[in-house]
Formats: structure tokens, C-alpha cells, sequence
């Protein structure tokens, strides 16, 4: 997953920007997730709304503006600010956890104790490296590479890359490049690879071999660079693409590869093609519908409220099949 996400783009952003920047806040700083929630949703509708607001009045009326955002709406339309962000920016607590949660491997809580033993910056962070974990340690060392979101372009091309690769390692490997990219995002955070085997399934023994066998690879040629951390189904690390003819050169980037059984394929490809949105927006269709959905399975609810077995599903479209959902494309689930 990645850490930076894409600016929205909307006749609202003003509004959109500062819905995000205090839902950052509750998370980072203050460890309140359901407060995060609730700006993320009031900035999602907002950006999703086709006209420009003129008062918090009129935001009011779309599901998920309280009357507190609506507030605030209003004080940033006459103002053109909000006292509660200004004192937010300017506290040195807030604006430095907030800070050192944007290197990768450090949250919130980890931030707070940095910042309590002093270290505020890039600098300080430099002088403590000892004191890093090795994901920290890697996040510190590409820190501004990762501050980069990916082109399209380049996204692009790792995609044909990798799968090429995938089948070079062996040919009945399938693979899928999921995340903002596959919904067609102009650019993406993170490479979130998908990656299933025949030989691999939730009732057969677990096969770490094959998941091992694709990352080595990867490395052997240059491509994977660094580990973050590597189980029996989840690799997270680094990778580069190789130089063009042309001689430009790539940054580092952020990349997860997950190793999922062929029966929860699809599941995962729903699940991790996002957005997380739209996710929640699914789970509950699928619940209203009867059924309990996550990234990897879909089970029926019996009238006790109890999950029955995995139903079968071979394309995501089952999955909206079951739950008598119209088929969304993936360029159509920004929500
Ligand atoms: P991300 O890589 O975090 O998101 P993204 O690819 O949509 O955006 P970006 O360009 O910034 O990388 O996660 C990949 C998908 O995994 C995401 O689209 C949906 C799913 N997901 C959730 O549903 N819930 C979550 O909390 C996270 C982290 C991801
Ligand atoms: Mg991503």
C-alpha cells in the first residue's frame, strides 16, 4: 500500500484538499481512525459532486457531510482558510508526527515516539539510524523517491516487465498489476502485483516456493533492489526499472507482491484493485444482499447471521453476480 495518494481533482478541491489534510491529522496524530473515516468519506462525496459548493448548507445534504464539516465549509467559503487547520500546521507536535509518518515503516505510533525523544526531521532521523527498523531504514533511504508518485508510463512498462518475467520463471504463473493502475489512474503511489499458481490453492499445503521463486528472480535481474519484509504469500520491497536506451534513469519504487491461492483469486483482484471505497461500498451491497465479502472469499449469511462455505468464483464478475450488482469496469471504482 502506499503512503502518498493522488491529489483530488474537483470544481471542490479547496474543500476536498483541507477534508484530507484533517483527516491525515486524526490519524496521524491523534490516533482517531473513526475521525479519519468520516473526513475521507465527506471528501470523497464532495469530490464526486458536480457542482462548486456555495455554502456548507448545500454540502450538507450529501450522505456524509455532518454538521460539523458543514461548518467548516463555511468558515473556509468566507474566509478562505480554517483557524483549526492554521493551528494544526503550526503546531510543532502535529506538523513533525505528521511529517515522519510519510517515511514508509513509520506510523503513527512509532512517529510519536520519535518525536518524543526529539527527532523532528530527515536529519534527526539520519542521526538515529541505529535506532530504525530495516523497513524505517529503507523508507529513510529512498525517502524522496517514494515521495514520487509513478507515471502511468512507467507503470506501464514494469507491468509488461513483470509479467514477462513471470512467465520466464515459469508459464503457468498468472499475474495481475492491481491498485489505482488498474482502475486506470494517470499515476500510482505503489506496484501492488497480484500472483496465482494452479499448483496453489486454500486447500493445498502452502507453497512459499513459489512466491520466492518470482522474487529472486526479480532480483537477479536488477529489478527487485531492497526487502522490506517477505512471508510465505506477501513480499513488500523495492524495484527499479532497468535504464532506458535513451539513458534516463528510474527511481526507486514501492512494490508488493502478493501470492494468493487460484480459488481467492479473484476475490484478491477485487480486493486490491480498490479503490478502498469502493471496497467498503461492496461489503455493504454484499451484506445487505446476504453475503459476507473480503478479499478472499464471498460466503453466504445464513439467517443466523453465521458465514457458510466459499462460494465458487471465477472472475470478479461472479462476484458481483452474487450480490446482484451491476458489473463495474475498474476504471469505474474511484467509489
Ligand atoms: P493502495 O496501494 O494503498 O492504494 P491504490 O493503489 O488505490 O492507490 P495508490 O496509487 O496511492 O497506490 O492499496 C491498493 C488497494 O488495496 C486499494 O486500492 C484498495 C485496497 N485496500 C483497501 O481496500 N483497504 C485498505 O485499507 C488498503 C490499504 C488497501
Ligand atoms: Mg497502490
Amino acid at each position: 500500500m502506499s503512503k502518498r495518494k493522488a491529489p483530488q481533482e474537483s470544481l471542490n478541491e479547496g474543500i476536498t484538499d483541507f477534508l484530507v489534510e484533517l483527516a491525515n491529522y486524526e490519524r496521524n496524530v491523534n490516533r482517531a481512525i473513526h475521525k479519519y473515516n468520516a473526513y475521507r468519506k465527506a471528501a470523497s462525496v464532495i469530490a464526486k459532486y458536480p457542482h462548486k459548493i456555495r455554502s456548507g448548507t448545500e454540502a450538507k445534504k450529501l450522505d456524509g457531510v455532518g454538521a460539523k464539516i458543514s461548518e467548516k465549509i463555511d468558515e473556509f467559503l468566507t474566509t478562505g482558510k480554517l483557524r483549526k487547520l492554521e493551528k494544526i500546521r503550526n503546531d510543532d507536535t502535529s506538523s513533525s508526527i505528521t511529517f515522519l509518518t510519510r517515511v514508509t515503516g513509520i506510523g503513527p505510533a512509532a512517529a510519536r515516539k520519535f518525536f518524543e525523544e526529539g527527532v523532528k526531521t530527515l536529519d534527526d532521523l539520519r542521526k538515529i539510524e541505529h535506532k530504525l527498523n530495516h523497513h524505517q531504514q529503507i523508507g529513510l533511504k529512498y525517502f524522496e523517491d517514494f515521495e514520487k508518485r509513478i507515471p502511468r508510463s512507467e507503470m506501464l512498462k514494469m507491468e509488461a516487465f513483470i509479467l514477462r518475467e513471470l512467465k520466464n520463471v515459469e508459464p503457468e504463473y498468472i499475474g495481475t498489476i492491481c491498485g489505482s493502475f488498474r482502475r486506470g489512474a494517470e499515476s500510482s503511489g505503489d506496484i501492488d502485483v497480484l500472483l496465482t499458481h494452479p499448483d496453489f490453492t486454500s486447500t493445498s499445503p502452502k507453497q512459499p516456493q513459489l512466491l520466492n521463486a518470482v522474487v529472486e528472480h526479480l532480483e537477479s535481474l536488477g529489478f527487485v533492489t531492497d526487502t522490506l519484509s517477505k512471508g510465505d504469500t506477501k513480499f513488500m520491497g523495492v524495484c527499479q526499472c532497468a535504464d532506458d536506451e535513451d539513458g534516463s534513469d528510474y527511481l526507486h519504487r514501492r512494490i508488493d507482491i502478493r501470492l494468493i491461492p487460484r480459488d481467492q483469486y479473484f476475490c484478491g483482484v477485487l480486493y486490491f484493485t480498490g479503490s478502498d471505497l469502493f471496497n467498503k461500498n461492496m461489503r455493504t451491497h454484499a451484506l445487505e444482499k446476504g453475503f459476507t465479502l473480503n478479499e478472499y472469499t464471498i460466503r453466504p449469511l445464513g439467517v443466523t447471521g453465521v458465514a457458510g462455505e466459499p462460494l465458487p468464483v471465477d472472475s470478479e464478475k461472479d462476484i458481483f453476480d452474487y450480490i446482484q450488482w451491476k458489473y463495474r469496469e475498474p476504471k469505474e471504482r474511484s467509489e
